[in-house]
């Protein structure tokens, strides 16, 4: 009889996309979804229906990346990174006389995550009249998600929490939709990347780690214990010392790190890597 474990194996033989990881009610939720859509009565008939139907694989992944994201998703948190946050790391980076900030956002989906931060130190390095130069790596493991980061073309709907000015500023209209600022554009990288891969720490476009603040916001929530492990470690190690974390509201890091990390402000999920 046939399992979820058999389709994600196909999944991992077929396309390289794992999804061993999951949270088992999580895929059982998904999977359903497209037996229903594809009139198969369990998951037995579901495989074969699979190795007939060369297109059903997309779909699955489709339905198992959830790519919902939009700009400054929880507003007071991208408000809590940009005035409390970045000043930190400025501070911090004056001290070593060093101008570059790195952050990487994993798990960026379309890419609205990445130019929110992208777009939120800008303009707090031109409030500030700061003399710093931003580098954004922005990953996912959704080939068709990071097409359309790349193209940052953007419906209104995604774009509800983005002030009058933010828009003016960052944006330009056409056809209906919002086109992020080429400005804006050239300072965030896209690229592949698998969180649960064990064999990589950080993006390999990034050369090295050493990010000043990492995102990785309504991801973790996805994964067992065992592959948010792994992630965590990933993302842990890509940090600076005085580094900071940057989650979804409802993840944490696992009591593991209570000594590494600690919580930067009740606000939000933010936290500082202190070893
Ligand atoms: C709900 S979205 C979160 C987007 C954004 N971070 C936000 O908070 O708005 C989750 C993203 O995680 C990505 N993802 C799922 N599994 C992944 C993996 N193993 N490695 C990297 N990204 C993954 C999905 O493709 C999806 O784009």
């Amino acid at each position: 009889m046939i399992q979820i474990i058999d389709i994600c194996k196909l999944l991992i033989e077929t396309r390289g996309y794992d999804f061993t990881g999951y949270r088992e009610p999580m895929l059982n939720r998904r999977l359903e979804k497209r037996l229903f859509a594809t009139k198969q009565n369990n998951l037995t008939d579901y495989y074969n229906y699979i190795l007939q139907n060369d297109d059903e694989i997309d779909n699955i992944i489709d339905v198992l990346t959830i790519n919902v994201s939009h700009f400054f998703r929880n507003p007071l948190a991208f408000e809590v990174v940009k005035n409390e946050i970045f000043p930190k790391i400025i501070l911090k980076k004056k001290e070593t006389s060093n101008n570059i900030i790195r952050i990487w956002s994993a798990g960026c989906s379309e890419g609205q995550e990445a130019y929110s931060l992208s777009i939120a130190l800008d303009e707090y390095l031109k409030e500030e009249k700061q003399n710093f130069e931003q580098f954004i790596f922005a990953t996912d493991i959704d080939k068709k998600a990071l097409k359309k980061a790349s193209d940052g073309i953007y419906k209104t709907q995604s774009l509800y929490n983005v002030k009058l000015g933010t828009l003016k500023n960052y944006f330009i209209e056409e056809d209906n939709c919002y086109k992020v600022s080429n400005e804006i554009k050239s300072q965030v990288k896209f690229s592949i990347f698998d969180l649960t891969d064990k064999n990589r720490n950080y993006p390999v476009e990034s050369i090295y780690g050493g990010f000043d603040l990492v995102s990785c916001r309504n991801v973790l929530i996805y994964f067992n214990i065992n592959a948010q492990e792994v992630i965590m470690n990933k993302l842990y190690n890509s940090l600076n010392i005085d580094g900071y974390l940057f989650l979804g509201e409802s993840e944490v890091p696992s009591s593991k790190y209570n000594l590494k990390f600690v919580k930067e402000t009740s606000s939000c999920k933010v936290y500082k890597k202190i070893r």
